[in-house]
């Protein structure tokens, strides 16, 4: 696995609760992750062998695991003793991984996880299908856990998603995308599985359905954040320790929130540069464009706007008992925040 940077240190001055580093909250899951990787080298299996090698390379090259993770969190939070949230974790990640397999054709984008991407190795044919693998084997094992709500909630994340992507799509090469289209794609494509993720861990322990709409809150708001925050690392982060390639958004001509505040309050002659990079693509304006994001304030606008949505998130969480891992849950809204990978 490719060694793992530290994020800087979350300091909150919001809230009470002590700060746990992103290593004490994978030291509080690891019984659990343990089972859920097992599951995952499990299930990742087919008697087609490229699936086999595809798959176990996406899989093993590291992955932050974040989605299960507050899955994990969110149903231990409340107590739950069963074993359900193991397979479930499992299908979220690989509803997770699906989504990157076919989000890195659609982007051509070469690098992922600190190699390249799997659609630079066996070609864009190839990464489809396996996605497909992963979606459907995880319908598969929802069948499995046998519980119509969680169907339910799976089923509309995974078409909310496809609707996230493609209304992306949509936006691509448009300057004209406003603040509100942008977040409407963010809160699909990306917030939504987050969303998921926290709200069956209520769903699971049998909660109310203020409770399970509570947990849904804090997975919607920090997964706004977490996308926020990975479109903001697009234009400022290392790619070493990011582990994607800084700068693919620009140039596919995605209008991400820094680029639609950077039009916003630059010159005119700013403005239609930026209008004309995301009209065209390419990275040919990259220098222009990255002063345009210093000089208007585009990317401290676009971290204000993460911690404002992580904020929201541990509001959500005020009537759920004390316990580390909702400490760990509030931890994890920081640090999508405050990360560099
Ligand atoms: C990448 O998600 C896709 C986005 C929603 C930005 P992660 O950054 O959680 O990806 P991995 O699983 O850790 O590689
Ligand atoms: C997130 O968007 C993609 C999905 C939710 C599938 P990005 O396109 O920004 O994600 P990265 O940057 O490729 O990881
Ligand atoms: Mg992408
Ligand atoms: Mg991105």
């Amino acid at each position: 696995m490719r060694p793992r940077p530290l994020a800087f240190t979350a300091v909150c001055h919001t809230c009470p609760y002590p700060l746990m580093s992103i290593d004490e909250i994978y030291r509080l899951v690891a019984p659990d992750m343990e089972q859920v990787n097992n599951c995952i080298q499990a299930r990742l299996h087919s008697e087609v062998a490229l699936i086999d090698q595809i798959g176990a390379y996406i899989v093993n090259s590291g992955g932050k695991r974040l989605r299960p993770i507050i899955h994990l969190l969110a149903t231990r939070a409340y107590g739950y003793q069963d074993n359900q949230h193991i397979d479930l974790a499992a299908i979220i990640e690989f509803i997770h991984t699906a989504t990157l397999l076919h989000d890195d054709v659609v982007d051509g984008s070469q690098l992922r996880r600190g190699e390249a991407t799997a659609n630079n190795l066996w070609g864009n044919e190839a990464s489809v299908l396996v996605g497909d693998f992963l979606y459907s084997r995880a319908f598969q094992m929802m069948v499995e856990i046998g519980r119509m709500k969680v169907m339910d909630i799976m089923a509309d994340a995974t078409n909310t998603i496809a609707e996230g992507e493609v209304l992306q799509l949509l936006n691509c090469h448009d300057p004209d995308t406003t603040e509100a289209r942008y977040l409407e794609v963010i809160h699909s494509k990306t917030a939504k599985l987050f969303e998921s993720a926290a709200r069956l861990g209520a769903v699971l322990n049998g909660r109310s359905e203020a409770d399970e709409q509570a947990m849904a809150d804090f997975g919607m708001h920090l997964g706004c954040a977490f996308q926020l925050v990975d479109d903001v690392l697009d234009y400022t982060a290392d790619s070493n320790a990011l582990g994607k390639n800084v700068g693919d958004d620009l140039a596919e001509g995605k209008p991400t929130l820094p680029l639609i505040h950077a039009m916003r309050h630059g010159t005119p002659e700013q403005a239609a540069i930026i209008r004309t990079s995301i009209e065209v693509g390419g990275l040919d304006q990259i220098d222009v464009i990255l002063q345009t994001i210093e000089s208007t304030g585009a990317i401290d606008y676009t971290a204000r706007c993460a911690e404002t949505e992580a904020d929201k998130a541990i509001e959500t969480l005020g009537n759920v008992p004390e316990s580390e891992y909702k400490t760990a849950l509030i931890a994890l809204a920081h640090f999508a925040v405050n990360r560099n990978y």
